[in-house]
């Protein structure tokens, strides 16, 4: 049962998340340690070709997940259901299968995400649109998502179902909602956020607490991990946004201020936006005169944004929900899983480091 040493511990990381307990827990290959074993399965059924054995196609599948990737979604889906299998409970096929079928939804949206972009590079690998083409990258995106039906439909669960099938809608509504802010300098703080939900912490809340459901857990235990993987969810997409400012090329595998050059305006410029003095008027400019889209432009806005406190508060929000996700972990039993659940909310927050 739940000790009250590893509560305090919890509540601890989550209250001063200090940069020395920030690295000592921010290992992303120790943290998915308990669940190696798991992941390992996943990874063979990733790339495995469930619907035509061409060769074209398994060529795809094969580019596509050789090209790394941190696997945290499915490390979350594994870790979730482990920390939350009754006693005498056994972890089966079918937490594997909803691992797999995270993944492989979040892998799908990416391979549209870069044709929406029209990215080139994604972690450091050219992009299927650009080494193929966008029809080519819009089908393979398309045959993952159906691949991810048909793990859907092994699970066997129409919770399940309702849940993935709202992240699918999600995501799309994400998009829609980033397209249609773009190039807009008006500060609207529930916008960014219902984007930053619907876009990346949907896919995070499914991921954590659809295992606690296949797994009858208590709905209080379900609840809780649904919370976590919403916040943690948030606080990747808030650093993902940060990265976009202070990333380097080397770190993100692709040019660094992508976001301001599209006129995607994200945390960092709303907090300089909202000031409403000169800083945030050349702000406004070099978007409303589309300067921003430019190497020039998007490089003035991001040291606009360094000079006048964007990078800082940035920060404080992420750990903001940082300190949220975690907390909601102290109504999870205590185990080696939890611990890593509580890490993993450490490592996004430091890839930042
Ligand atoms: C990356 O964000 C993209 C997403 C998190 C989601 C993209 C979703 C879609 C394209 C819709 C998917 C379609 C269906 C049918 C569900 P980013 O652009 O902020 O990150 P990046 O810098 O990694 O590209
Ligand atoms: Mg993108």
């Amino acid at each position: 049962m739940r000790s009250h040493d590893n509560e305090e511990t919890l509540m601890i990381q989550a209250s001063s998340p200090s940069t020395s307990t920030l690295n000592a827990n921010s290992d992303l290959s120790k943290l998915v340690d308990p669940v190696r074993a798991d992941v390992a399965h996943v990874e063979a059924l990733l790339s495995s070709n469930l619907i035509d054995d061409n060769p074209f196609i398994t060529e795809l599948l094969a580019q596509i997940f050789s090209a790394g990737g941190k696997r945290i979604r499915p490390a979350l889906a594994l870790l979730c259901s482990r920390a939350t299998l009754a006693k005498g409970q056994e972890f089966g096929q079918v937490h594997i299968i909803l691992a797999v079928l995270t993944e492989l939804i979040h892998t799908a949206s990416l391979v549209h995400d870069d044709v929406i972009d029209g990215a080139s590079l994604r972690r450091g690998t050219e992009t299927v649109n650009r080494r193929f083409n966008d029809r080519i990258a819009v089908l393979m995106g398309d045959l993952l998502f159906a691949q991810a039906s048909i793990c859907l439909a092994r699970i066997m669960n129409p919770v399940i179902v309702g849940i993935y099938g709202r992240v699918l809608g999600d995501l799309c509504a994400g998009e829609l909602r980033q397209m249609k802010q773009q190039f807009t300098t008006s500060v609207n703080w529930d916008e960014y956020l219902r984007k930053t939900i619907a876009k990346t912490a949907s896919l995070f809340a499914a991921g954590s607490h659809s295992g606690a459901i296949l797994n009858g857990a208590q709905d209080a235990i379900i609840e809780t991990l649904k919370v976590y993987g919403l916040k943690l969810g948030i606080c990747f997409q808030i650093i993902d946004d940060l990265l976009d400012v202070v990333g380097t090329s080397d770190q993100l595998g692709k040019q660094p201020g992508s976001d301001l050059r599209s006129g995607i305006v994200t945390a960092p410029a709303l907090f300089v936006l909202e000031r409403q003095d000169r800083a945030s008027g050349k702000i406004v400019e070099l978007i409303k005169t589309r300067a921003i889209v430019s190497d020039e432009g998007s490089q003035e806005a991001i040291n606009l944004i360094k000079e006048h406190g964007g990078v800082e508060a940035t920060l404080e929000m992420a750990h903001k929900y940082a300190r949220e996700s975690i907390e909601s972990l102290v109504a999870i039993p205590a185990s080696g899983y939890r611990d890593s659940l509580a890490g993993l909310v450490d490592y996004v927050l430091t890839r930042i480091n």
